[in-house]
């Protein structure tokens, strides 16, 4: 019996959070274990959809434990609103239910400010963040100066951090000609919230490491995707952590043998938030078809998201890179209809076939895409919830790709309700 771990294999979105819910049925604890609030995770469950951030997707079966693990930068306000607002569909959230590792780093109001005012000033060239402060909280923590839960309990130990983060910003903020930061206001904001935060406060490594010995099933919720990991993605257009399966272990404090299965999420086209190179979009009609069947509208921020055909040299890439044992193939729906189906095979590169990214921007920016084409279907595959159900034109598609990416398709999604799932391997028996 393996734990498993769910990564996104594409540029986020690919429907994790779908894929977590239904696969929670068979875990005990749901571990995020990188990310922030920059993350958008939809579930939808008969009539009713929660949209959740910060939260692990297991947070809404009763009697599953919720861990957010140290390598999520944690913005407490925005936490406290999700869980007012899941409480609100009649969610049980309690410190007994959610346990927030002691030692992950706090994401300030500070961040917010700086990752928002970088993007204006960056203009043109910016990258798209979600605005959410998560570049600047991951910077102050491998800086040695963030602010993590723990410290909200030591008010000798706050004082002297925010000193030292202020003389870090403010340095700054002087540069800039931009108003400093109050060190009292701070700290008032850190002495009112501390007491809310600090009761799911744990130890994370301790918990974990006790329900593996009593042979609990751990199922590990990555945000975003392989295409924007700081070491593996399209540099430097991506997020501030590592969102590759090798992060679950280092981000919830279990060692590499614990995780598992990776299971990659991968959408049936492909889509992206935000600027950076997408070698297969489409900026035509069939561009904006995807857009409007797959709802391409951002969770986090509501923008619209960038649309194309699969790309299977690049999550081939995604597979490689993170060690990703097989796929659960998403929105296969939004592609009813399509006459005809395009899949990227390679690239071309000043004049050469190429078969992965390369890394320099220059390249990103250039390669162009080798497409094979497919028949569509005309055929419904929404809510289809067995393999029989599935069209041949459709189930030659699948095959393909696993061909091409060279994984398994291990599960399949049709649509966004939780049981509309087909499971062709139970990742938790590998
Ligand atoms: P995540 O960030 O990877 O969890 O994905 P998001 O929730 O941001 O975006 C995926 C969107 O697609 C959500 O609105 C889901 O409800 C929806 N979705 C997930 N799986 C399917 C599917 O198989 N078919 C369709 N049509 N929609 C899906
Ligand atoms: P989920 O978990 C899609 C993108 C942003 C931007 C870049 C950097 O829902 O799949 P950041 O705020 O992280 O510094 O932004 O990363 N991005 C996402 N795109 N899905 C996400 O999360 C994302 N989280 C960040 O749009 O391009
Ligand atoms: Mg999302």
């Amino acid at each position: 019996m393996a734990n498993v771990a769910v990564v996104g294999s594409q540029w986020g979105d690919e429907g994790k959070g779908k894929i977590v819910d239904w696969l929670s049925s068979r875990a005990d604890v749901v571990v995020r274990f990188q990310g922030g609030h920059n993350a958008g995770h939809t579930l939808v469950i008969g009539d009713v959809e929660y949209k959740l951030s910060l939260l692990p997707s297991g947070v809404v079966r009763p009697g599953k434990l919720s861990v957010i693990g140290n390598g999520v930068v944690v913005d407490p306000w925005a936490l406290l609103a999700e869980i007012e607002k899941i409480r609100a569909k009649g969610v049980d959230i309690t410190p007994e239910t959610l346990v927030i590792a002691e030692n992950c780093t706090l994401i300030l109001p500070l961040h917010g400010a700086v990752d928002r005012a970088r993007e204006e000033a960056r203009g043109t060239a910016k990258i798209g963040t979600t605005g959410r402060g998560i570049g600047p909280a991951y910077e102050d923590k491998v800086a040695r100066r963030a602010i993590r839960l723990c410290d909200l309990a030591d008010a000798r130990v706050l004082e002297d951090k925010v000193d030292q983060l202020l003389f870090h910003h403010n340095a700054l903020l002087r540069g800039l000609g931009a108003a400093e930061l109050d060190r009292e206001e701070l700290l008032n904001q850190l002495r009112e919230v501390a007491p809310k935060i600090l009761p799911y406060a744990g130890v994370v490594w301790q918990r974990l490491d006790e329900l593996k010995r009593a042979g609990k099933r751990i199922l590990f919720e990555g945000a975003q995707g392989a295409l924007l990991d700081v070491d593996h993605g399209t540099y430097p257009f991506v997020t501030s952590s590592n969102t590759v399966a090798g992060q679950a272990s280092a981000g919830s404090g279990m060692g590499p043998g614990a995780v598992g299965y990776v299971l990659g999420i991968t959408k049936a086209y492909t889509t992206r938030v935000g600027s950076g190179p997408f070698p297969t979009e489409l900026l035509d009609e069939t561009g904006e078809q995807l857009g409007v069947r797959g709802r391409e509208f951002g969770t986090v921020t509501g923008r619209k998201r960038r649309c194309g055909w699969f790309d299977a040299v690049l999550v081939r890439q995604a597979i490689k890179t993170g060690g990703i044992t097989g796929i659960a193939l998403t929105k296969l729906d939004v592609l009813d209809g399509f006459k005809e189906i395009k899949v990227c095979t390679g690239y071309r590169l000043k004049g050469e076939v190429v078969n992965h990214l390369p890394a320099g921007q220059t390249a990103q920016a250039e390669v162009e895409p080798i497409y094979e084409t497919f028949e569509g279907w005309s055929e419904s595959t929404r809510g289809a919830r067995s393999w029989a159900q599935l069209p041949a034109t459709a189930i030659k598609y699948i095959r393909r790709i696993e061909e091409l990416i060279e994984a398994p398709v291990t599960l399949l999604s049709t649509s966004p309700e939780r049981d509309d799932t087909i499971l062709m391997h139970d990742p938790f028996e590998d």
